[in-house]
């Protein structure tokens, strides 16, 4: 596992962006797995910003994201798709064929979604957030890991954090639809950005700790090629 510190969040995750270019420029149909939440917006500010200089192309680039709730509305602003859309997706030439968000809450559904990835070849790089309990995806703390696309019964420091983007908590879906630990270890590079204080100790966690599901991004202590990039605040338990 790599472990980089950035002097500010900013720059910490347009380091990501640098990363997700450069797989773009050296495979120009790459499979990028994709995730929402504040942390990567400035990665998909940098891409688009690559994208309108003529730096990087999506046009045959594949894009598979990390989770959406259950039963949203995919126009409602709360919606990881409506996110996609707004930061990524309306501003690159990437074909709406190839963009894929997980939906239903079926076996099935997820069954569906494992076999998309399957055939697009797989995940050329997975970009990850982290959640302050060490969720990556949907995939909460819990008594075994995941292994594929699943649904997922949100914990409630999860509905709190995510509170701010829906009118109250109550609002906010208690279900979602992830890819599972399995699907994200199966990526051929990871790249997980952790920005600010309060994901500090989740960090530490899952570099330094014991590889645990109670930890669920700790797992990535076993993948061959992830890097995880912070701000100072986010990596100041791995500086002392
Ligand atoms: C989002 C996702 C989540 C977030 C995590 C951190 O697709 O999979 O695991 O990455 O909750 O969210 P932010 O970046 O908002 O702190």
């Amino acid at each position: 596992m790599e472990f980089h510190v950035y002097e500010n969040a900013k720059a910490a995750c347009e380091a990501a962006g640098v990363l997700l270019a450069a797989q773009i420029t050296r495979k120009g149909d790459s499979v990028l797995g994709l995730a929402t939440g504040s942390t990567p917006i400035p990665a998909y500010a940098m891409l688009v910003s690559w994208y309108e200089r003529g730096v990087i192309d999506f046009d045959r680039v594949r894009t598979f994201n990390l989770d959406e709730y259950v039963g949203i509305d995919p126009q409602s602003p709360a919606s990881y798709h409506y996110f996609m859309h707004e930061h990524l997706f309306s501003k690159v030439n990437l074909r709406p064929e190839n963009v894929h968000l997980p939906s239903g809450q079926t076996a099935a559904d997820g069954r569906a979604y494992d076999e998309a990835i399957h055939a697009a070849g797989g995940i050329d790089i997975q970009l990850l957030g982290i959640g302050r309990n060490g969720h990556i995806g949907f995939n909460e703390p819990a008594g075994e890991f995941t292994y594929g696309t699943h649904t997922v019964t949100l914990t409630q420091s999860t509905i709190e954090a995510n509170a701010r983007f829906f009118a109250s908590p109550d609002d906010v879906p208690r279900q979602a639809i992830s890819m599972g630990i399995g699907n994200i270890m199966a990526a051929k590079c990871i790249v997980l950005v952790a920005t600010g204080s309060a994901k500090a100790d989740a960090v530490y966690r899952t570099i330094r700790g014991p590889i645990t599901p109670r930890v669920p991004a700790s797992i990535l202590q076993l993948h061959p090629c992830c890097v995880v990039l912070t701000d100072r605040e986010a990596g100041a338990l791995m500086m002392k």
